[in-house]
């Protein structure tokens, strides 16, 4: 039987800053974060606007009623959740009107978590043909104002729905994986931002892909030239050349990848790092924006998660009937977003939710999404769905 990735929602906040502006602000050349980082612009997200509403504003562009009814598992991947116990999975259900007949769990592991959610999504379809799983990758990748981390945030989330008979994309049993306790990237209880050790972590990044892909062509008797294209988790576009890099020849199917990758990471380079959904978006990237893209393409997945965790596996292109929509909704919510000056992205990032009992409301006049975040009372936050009042 067939299981993978049948359709595929993404939602990105509506303001994002410019990275030749942020250079310029910075006191580096522009070229170095266009072209060494790869990056282009930055979503940021407003403070209300967290993983539980950008989770379901992705979520609602392809859920139809009868989609929901299937739903039997939501595992949300994030390193971003809202509450140290409940787990952001339960929000979601609530909002997106699930039926009360699902296992409803958060998963975390940095970058890796929406990975192991649809690995675990796929093992339960293949003894659960009939029903479906909703996986997240939802996060706020913030490292801090001036610091290196600065130029590779970003914020978003990619909404999967696995089911058998997947439209976008089988995702075959076979994979690898790899994990080490290692101190490349981590946020401890009492920080916001995400403390790393940059050079070091892209070391480790590396690695962990040459051991899984090394392990994977020989578990699986594969090489390079039986795939189509590499898609990579995206902590910044050029961090997925790098890797690819280390496997490719001077030869024309060599070439080939590197241009399928330019397809891969065109949405990265606008977005930036959205953590657990960046190889997702890169995966929505290809799709849309490859001009080879049929049914039966043979695609290499690396997942990487800091801390660390790695996995490589495999997927077929599947029949693309939700492929025109998918490109529709994407191009519109990119096309639709506002540009902000560096003194009000400044003042976005600064402004947080307060990490106090207080009641607060924010103000939510800008607000444009259908789900957002109104504020907290009695130590509970308050979410609003804007087509259910
Ligand atoms: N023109 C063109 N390129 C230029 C340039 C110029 N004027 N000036 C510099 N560059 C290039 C450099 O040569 C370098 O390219 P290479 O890496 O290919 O050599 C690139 O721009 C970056 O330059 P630096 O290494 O000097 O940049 P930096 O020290 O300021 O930091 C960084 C870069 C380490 C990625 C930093 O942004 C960072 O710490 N980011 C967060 C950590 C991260 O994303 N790690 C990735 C792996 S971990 C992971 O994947 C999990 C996760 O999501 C976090």
């Amino acid at each position: 039987m067939k299981v993978g990735i049948d359709k595929l929602g993404f939602y990105t906040p509506e303001t994002y800053v410019d990275m030749t502006e942020l250079a310029n602000a910075r006191g580096e050349e522009p070229a170095k974060y266009l072209v060494g980082i790869g990056q282009q612009k930055q979503a940021i997200a407003p403070v209300t606007q967290d993983v539980v509403t950008m989770a379901a504003n992705a979520a609602t562009q392809i859920l139809t009623p009868a989609d929901k009814q299937a739903i039997k598992m939501v595992l949300f991947g994030t390193e971003s959740g809202v509450d140290n116990s409940k787990s952001t999975a339960v929000y979601l259900q609530t909002l997106l009107n699930l039926s009360a007949d699902v296992r409803a769990v958060e998963i975390k592991q940095a970058c890796y978590g929406a990975t192991a959610g649809v690995q675990m999504a796929c093992d339960y379809i293949r003894s659960h043909p009939t029903a479906s799983v909703l996986v997240i990758g939802a996060d706020i990748a913030r490292y801090g104002l001036n610091t290196p981390g600065e130029v590779t945030q970003g914020a978003g989330a990619v909404a999967m729905l696995i089911k058998a008979n997947p439209d976008l994309i089988e995702i075959e049993s076979e994979s690898v994986f790899h994990s080490a306790d290692v101190m490349d990237f981590w946020r401890p209880l009492y920080r916001s931002e995400a403390l790393v050790d940059g050079h070091y972590s892209n070391n480790v990044y590396i690695d962990f892909f040459n051991q899984t892909w090394q392990e994977f062509q020989k578990r699986t008797k594969t090489t390079i030239n039986d795939f189509d294209a590499f898609l990579f988790h995206l902590p910044y576009t050029k961090m997925g050349l790098k890797a690819l890099r280390t496997i490719v020849a001077d030869d024309q199917h060599s070439q080939d990848l590197l241009t399928e990758f330019e397809a891969a990471k065109k949405f990265n380079a606008e977005v930036g790092n959205i953590y657990t959904g960046s190889l997702y978006l890169s995966l929505i990237s290809w799709l849309v924006n490859s001009k080879t893209i049929t049914p039966g393409k043979h695609v290499g997945f690396f997942s990487f998660g800091s801390g660390a965790q790695g996995e490589f596996f495999a997927g077929k292109v599947g029949p693309l009937k939700h492929l025109e929509s998918l490109t529709n909704q994407v191009t519109t919510s990119l096309n639709q977003r506002q540009q902000v000056n560096i003194k009000e992205y400044e003042s976005m990032f600064m402004d947080r939710k307060p990490f106090d009992p207080k009641d607060y409301l924010f103000d939510t006049s800008a607000e444009k999404a259908q789900f957002y975040l109104k504020g907290q009372q009695n130590n509970q936050l308050i979410y609003v769905d804007t087509k259910n009042k």
